[in-house]
């Protein structure tokens, strides 16, 4: 008989409820594997650097530009030109990028997915995709649509007028939706509010009052209100004040790493072009992409009146500027020139229009010999408005050239922020300078690197300092454990470990000494060599991880080679954005067993073992590389302070497993050391002999069931040589996380 026979069928595979509506509070550790090898259909062969490469970015940009001034009948180009469109495209690929967790940006091309895709601010990217989709099938894979989006904004900037700073490719596709990064507390059903207002109303991410002294906004977060990439164009909570929108505004470009210059360079630069939609209210259109008919296929937003002359996207009507599709400075002239007023659109969203009837007007979009008055909206008057944007206003007004430049730089900043290392970069017109902090530039080497007879020097030089497995453990981890991967910041490479302000924070504070003695080993190895030979600082503190290693396993009684790969390039202070740096400052960082002091205050929701999953993820672990790599981190001691949280075991720096034998242990139970539940006493059932003590962070490995599974596939009598065999591969690929000069743009496993 049929499994699904009979006359009722109520589930199947992936039907709700799920997981987390029965236990909400429930670590999903699962998460690890979003976006895994196993959801690529190109598979870990699939070189993008090759195939990229392979394109005549010349022919590429051509197709692109010949599209930009075409229409086509289902969705007719504004002025003929869809140039507008797809610098707001790219704009809001790139914006979501934040800097406290490098999550967000253009980097993968999530706006194909929900949530972003289904956004309110994205209100109709989903069409100006589409319209690139035959430009996407002729070039193919080789062609990323992450890397697609951001070169069509820079085709369409050029096409106007702007002489843009450079492109790299580069960019590899994400293939599935993001269920994991954190966007904002609101729980908002899309769908059920009627209204982009009544939908901000309910957000709940902001501390103090707009403009007082301790107004703030929830890390990691960006965007003033939820489904928007930045603010709300018609003011706070949709309340026109110029001045108030202007304080979010500073408060989400600071969050995408802008200065104010910057900022108001990009506003101001961005909106020269194009126009805003809003001839139809809200109410009447229809359903973002993620919630729209199977017949729509994938596009939102139905409007019932049609595209062209009625097209509905935000609300707001009209152009900024006499001349939409060309680089000129009427935005900024126009903005100062006028007083402007509060007015309404056909939609009803509230926008701001000048009060001298004499003011120039705009040309329509779509209906030759009409015309329209000019539009602001309040989050551009806050560019008048605030003394600060106001200066940086008057000099561009003063300067085009300046303006021109500094809008050419900043959009190459926003859509490559989240690039990483400059061997990231590809293509002919990537632009790499160690002018542009935001590139954490690392030198070239001007010298040969080391062999495997140096290596094995340099080695003996690194145990000659007797220093502990531990205190070398530690040092190579916290060096190379800043990366993440969500804007491949940070990393061993550069050894920025011994510079501001990563030498001086407190979860480092152990490495002090070693990075001293490294220090000695190095000058000892380069001084006075004929051969041309050197090592690098950044090389030195892996390769003191891979002495550790070794020494740990080889203690455990099993023999094991740990990969180095040498090429790693000391970086210098002067290159190096300290107060950038500042956001890579972990505020828990599980592997370490460290948590600020004023964590509890400063996430009140979040538990330290969400902290750790979120490091995990940064590190690209899967679970099972996450907990092979904490037994070994707990067994070699890597603890922030030495102490011995964790570290269950009597053989302190040998690779054993007796973490997780501890932790599985039936003969052992836990107590509770304080009442908030942040360490706990490991006692002896029988006796009641206190024997270890613990965090959460090591607790969460026997206590969450999918963790405890795969300790107990090491805590077993066969466990031992999988355990080092596993911890050590999990090692050099955290050693390796940053080093895209060798790895090059396949898919990592
Ligand atoms: C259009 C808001 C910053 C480029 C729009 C629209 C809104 C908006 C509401 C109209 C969308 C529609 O109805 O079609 C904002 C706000 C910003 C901001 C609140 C920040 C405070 C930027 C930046 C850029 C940019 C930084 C680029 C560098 C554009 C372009 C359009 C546009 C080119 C015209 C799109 C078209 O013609 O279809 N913006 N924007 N905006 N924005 Fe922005």
């Amino acid at each position: 008989q049929c499994p699904f026979g009979g006359d009722r069928i109520g589930g199947a595979f992936g039907s709700r409820p799920a997981l987390e509506n029965w236990y909400p509070h429930r670590l999903r550790v699962e998460l690890l594997h979003q976006n895994g090898l196993a959801a690529d259909p190109l598979g870990p062969d699939f070189d993008y650097a090759a195939a990229f490469q392979a394109i005549d970015l010349d022919a590429l940009k051509g197709d692109i530009k010949q599209f930009l001034t075409s229409s086509v009948s289902w969705w007719p180009s504004d002025y003929g030109n869809y140039g507008p469109q797809m610098i707001r495209m790219a704009w809001h690929s790139a914006g979501t990028y934040r800097i406290a967790d490098g999550r967000g940006g253009a980097g993968t091309g999530m706006q194909r997915f929900a949530p972003i895709s289904s956004w309110w601010d994205n209100g109709n990217t989903d069409k100006s995709r589409r319209l690139l989709q035959p430009i996407k099938h002729k070039y193919g894979n080789a062609l990323s649509w992450a890397d697609l989006m951001v070169l069509t904004g820079n085709c369409a900037l050029e096409i106007m007028g702007l002489p843009t700073y450079g492109f790299a490719g580069g960019r590899l596709d994400a293939w599935e939706a993001d269920d994991a990064t954190y966007w904002g507390p609101e729980v908002v059903e899309m769908g059920s509010v009627s209204s982009f207002d009544e939908m901000v109303n309910r957000d709940k991410r902001w501390r103090g009052k707009n403009g007082d002294a301790e107004y703030d906004l929830e890390n990691p977060l960006a965007a003033s209100h939820q489904a928007l990439i930045y603010v709300n164009p018609e003011g706070p909570y949709a309340n026109g004040d110029p001045q108030g929108s202007a304080n979010d505004i500073r408060v989400t470009f600071t969050r995408m790493a802008m200065n104010d210059e910057e900022t108001v360079a990009l506003i101001a630069g961005g909106h020269a072009f194009g126009k805003s939609h809003g001839m139809v209210p809200a109410k009447e259109i229809g359903p973002p992409p993620e919630m729209a008919p199977m017949e729509a296929m994938g596009l939102g937003w139905h409007n019932p009146k049609g595209a062209g002359k009625d097209t509905m996207t935000n609300g707001i009507e009209g152009s900024w500027t006499p001349d939409p599709t060309k680089w000129d400075n009427a935005y900024l002239e126009n903005l100062f020139k006028f007083d402007w007023e509060q007015t309404k659109s056909p939609a009803g969203a509230l926008q701001w229009t000048p009060k001298d009837p004499n003011a120039p007007r705009t040309p329509d979009a779509h209906v030759a010999g009409q015309s329209h008055p000019l539009m602001m909206m309040t989050s551009d008057i806050a560019l008048k408005v605030d003394p600060e944007y106001r200066k940086v206003c008057e000099k561009f007004l003063g300067d085009f050239d300046a303006f021109t430049q500094a809008f050419s730089k900043a959009w190459y900043k926003l859509t490559h922020r989240d690039m990483g290392p400059k061997h990231r970069y590809l293509g002919p017109e990537a632009t790499i300078e160690d002018g542009l902090l935001w590139q954490d530039p690392i030198p070239d080497a001007a010298y040969a690197p080391v062999g495997e007879a140096e290596i094995a020097a340099l080695k003996q030089a690194i145990l000659a300092t007797g220093l502990s497995v531990s205190d070398l453990a530690f040092t190579a981890f916290s060096a190379a454990s800043t990366y993440r991967d969500s804007d491949k910041r940070g990393g061993a490479n550069g050894a920025r470990l011994a510079l501001a302000p990563q030498k001086d924070w407190a979860v480092n504070r152990r490495a002090v000494p070693v990075v001293e003695a490294l220090r000695g080993v190095m000058s000892g190895f380069n001084g006075g060599r004929g051969d041309g030979k050197q090592v690098s600082l950044a090389d030195l503190i892996v390769l003191a991880g891979c002495v550790a290693v070794e020494k740990a396993a080889r203690d455990a009684g099993v023999e094991a080679r740990v990969p180095f790969t040498p090429g790693r390039v000391d970086t210098t202070q002067a290159l190096t954005d300290v107060e950038m740096f500042t956001w890579l400052k972990p505020v828990a960082d599980g592997f370490r067993n460290y948590v600020d002091d004023g964590f509890a205050a400063m996430a009140p929701r979040l538990s330290p073992e969400e902290m750790f999953l979120d490091k995990a993820n940064l590190l690209t672990l899967t679970a099972p590389e996450w907990v092979v790599l904490t037994g070994g981190l707990r067994a070699l001691n890597a603890n922030h302070d030495g102490s011995t949280r964790g570290v269950f075991t009597d053989r302190v720096g040998v690779l054993t497993t007796d973490f997780f034998r501890t932790l599985t242990d039936t003969n052992l139970i836990w107590e509770k050391a304080d009442a908030a539940g942040t360490s706990f006493a490991l006692k002896d059932r029988e006796s009641g002999q206190a024997k270890y003590e613990a965090t959460r962070n090591d607790l969460v490995f026997g206590s969450n069931a999918q963790l405890r599974n795969i300790a107990d596939a090491y805590a077993g009598s066969d466990g031992q040589r999988r355990f080092v065999a596993d911890f050590v591969r999990v090692w050099d690929k955290v050693m390796m996380l940053d080093r895209y000069d060798v790895k090059g743009h396949r898919r990592q496993g």
